[in-house]
């Protein structure tokens, strides 16, 4: 069963960013107060690392300990480690090089030039076994596409069918066109399930997502939190919501 969602609404990219990066410190600190360790999970393009750049430009910052703060990818880009295209990189420069994380808690996917070499289904069963099959994730963060892939599960795709923790996926349609990406059922673990959008070219796939389309046509409609879904968007993703949605202005 799905928990509810929730929409809340940003007047501009700019304040959905930094309204973001604010709500996962809020988060970790509050995670953190009750003295166990956050998990959370990043994403790569836009939206994913504007917050990153968002948060590391906050006052509040270092209010985390970092040093208690596991990190992991909702997906990568099969490229190599210093490729600029590479979710880990990208991530890196946003924030994680800025402070002060444990690297052992840090659980990146392998890259292209990396212990798998351009093996690409032997580096998602890696990262299946660093995630585990019942870790558990307090956030997961996720972009979306136009037309509502989410992570690097394309609509139609094998891998949104892929009932495993970890998928490799080949030509997708966004480049690069190999990837490493946890399936639904992995994103599902969360506690909290976060989809961070902007832009008129993905209110249509806002609203299919809150309209409940098969996730096989849609992958965003298949990713919700187990105690919360919240769809955070500015005002252009949000222009065809569907009626009787509930929103909160950010
Ligand atoms: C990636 C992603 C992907 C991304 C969406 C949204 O590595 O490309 O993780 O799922 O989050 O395509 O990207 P934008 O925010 O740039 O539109």
């Amino acid at each position: 069963m799905s928990s509810s969602r929730e929409v809340v609404i940003h007047e501009s990219a700019e304040l959905l960013a930094a309204a973001t990066g604010n709500r996962l410190l809020a988060k970790l600190v509050e995670i953190q107060a009750t003295g166990r360790e956050p998990r959370i999970v990043l994403t790569g393009g836009g939206s994913g690392i504007g917050l990153l750049t968002a948060l590391n430009a906050s006052p509040d910052r270092d209010t985390v300990d970092w040093q208690r703060v596991e990190v992991f990818w909702g997906d990568e880009r099969f490229v190599p480690r210093d490729d600029a295209e590479r979710n880990e990189k990208q991530a890196r420069e946003a924030l994680l090089d800025h402070v002060g994380l444990d690297p052992a808690k840090v659980h990146a996917m392998a890259a292209s030039d990396g212990e798998f070499g351009e093996d690409v289904d032997r580096a998602a069963a890696a990262y299946a076994a660093v995630v585990g099959d019942s870790q558990t994730f307090d956030v997961v963060m996720l972009g979306m596409g136009p037309e509502g892939h989410v992570a690097s599960i394309f609509p139609g795709s094998a891998a949104v069918h892929d009932d495993g923790v970890v998928v490799a996926v080949r030509d997708c349609p966004k480049p690069p066109p190999t990837r490493i990406s946890l399936t639904l059922p992995a994103i599902r673990r969360a506690t909290e399930v976060w989809i961070i959008t902007g832009g008129e070219g993905k209110a249509e796939a806002v609203a299919q997502a809150l309209s409940d389309t098969p996730e096989a046509a849609l992958p965003a409609a298949g990713a919700f939190g187990e105690a919360r879904t919240l769809f955070l968007l500015d005002r252009g993703s949000a222009t065809r919501l569907p009626s009787g949605i509930a929103v909160v202005d950010g």
